[in-house]
């Protein structure tokens, strides 16, 4: 995929740390600019940025908290600014809380409501708007939970699932010119804070007997980004079967 993206501006939510940073670089080294979202890892995402010059391309960092509903409105625009017109929207940022559905509470639902769902949808409809009828691509980062879901993350796996049926209508109101897919990743990386579960138990439950390496995510990212162009509205899983068992 080298310098097949090359011109092109992308925003990458969630992308100072773990796979987001990945989905940055990745973009990157296609030949995209990039605008490296982040929360509270400033410092990681100037690094991101570091890394991402590094490569030969133009990037910058910008902040915004995703719960927030001024700063996510305020995002896509302020990306535009700083870089040029973004064509590229990967809503890579999440939080992943491991609450079941009987102890969820309403904060606990709300801040995966906004974070995880209401965020994507707000800057894929922003991205829209600004690029008025020019091409444009957006993958929304989703997990094989949110199309088999279960009783635990609950708040997380419907606002998921919610993301999910959102790739699928927004693929149909954004056409012909913005193609809207998902990536429902299984294991990847283990959650930063989450002892749980171990590792190793995990991997039981996997057909393919592994986890999955960050650059099998990447590509699969690059892609619905830069693959075939008639490909909007696609869920792919990528998670070594976890969804057949
Ligand atoms: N890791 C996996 O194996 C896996 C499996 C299935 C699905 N996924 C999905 O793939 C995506 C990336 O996964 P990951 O494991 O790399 O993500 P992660 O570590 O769970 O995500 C953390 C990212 O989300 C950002 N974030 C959290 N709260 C935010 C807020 N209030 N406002 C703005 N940004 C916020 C963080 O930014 P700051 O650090 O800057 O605060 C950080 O960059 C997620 O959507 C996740 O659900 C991952």
């Amino acid at each position: 995929m080298t310098d097949q993206l090359t011109g092109k501006i992308a925003l990458v939510t969630g992308a100072g740390v773990r796979l987001g940073r990945a989905f940055a670089l990745g973009l990157a080294e296609a030949g995209a600019d990039i605008l490296v979202h982040y929360n509270r890892s400033q410092a990681p995402a100037e690094e991101t940025a570091e890394l991402v010059r590094n490569l030969g391309r133009r990037a910058v960092s910008v902040g915004a908290d995703l719960s927030d509903l001024e700063q996510t409105q305020g995002l896509l625009p302020l990306a535009n600014e700083k870089l040029g017109p973004v064509s590229i929207l990967i809503n890579s940022a999440a939080i992943f809380e491991a609450v079941t559905a009987t102890e969820t509470t309403p904060a606990v639902w709300q801040r995966h409501q906004d974070i995880n769902l209401r965020a994507p949808v707000l800057l894929t409809l922003a991205l829209a708007a600004s690029l008025a009828g020019s091409p444009g691509a957006v993958v929304n980062l989703l997990d094989w939970r949110a199309l088999r879901p279960g009783p635990d993350h609950f708040a997380y796996t419907i606002a998921k699932a919610g993301l999910a049926a959102a790739t699928q209508s927004l693929a149909r109101a954004l056409a012909p010119n913005i193609r809207v897919n998902g990536l429902a990743l299984g294991a990847i990386l283990p959650p930063a804070d989450d002892g749980e579960t171990p590792p190793s138990k995990i991997i039981e439950q996997v057909p393919l007997g592994r986890w999955g390496q960050v650059d099998e995510a990447v590509e699969a990212m690059l892609f619905l980004v830069a693959g075939p162009g008639y490909l909007t509205g696609e869920i792919m899983l990528l998670d070594g079967g976890r969804h057949l068992v």
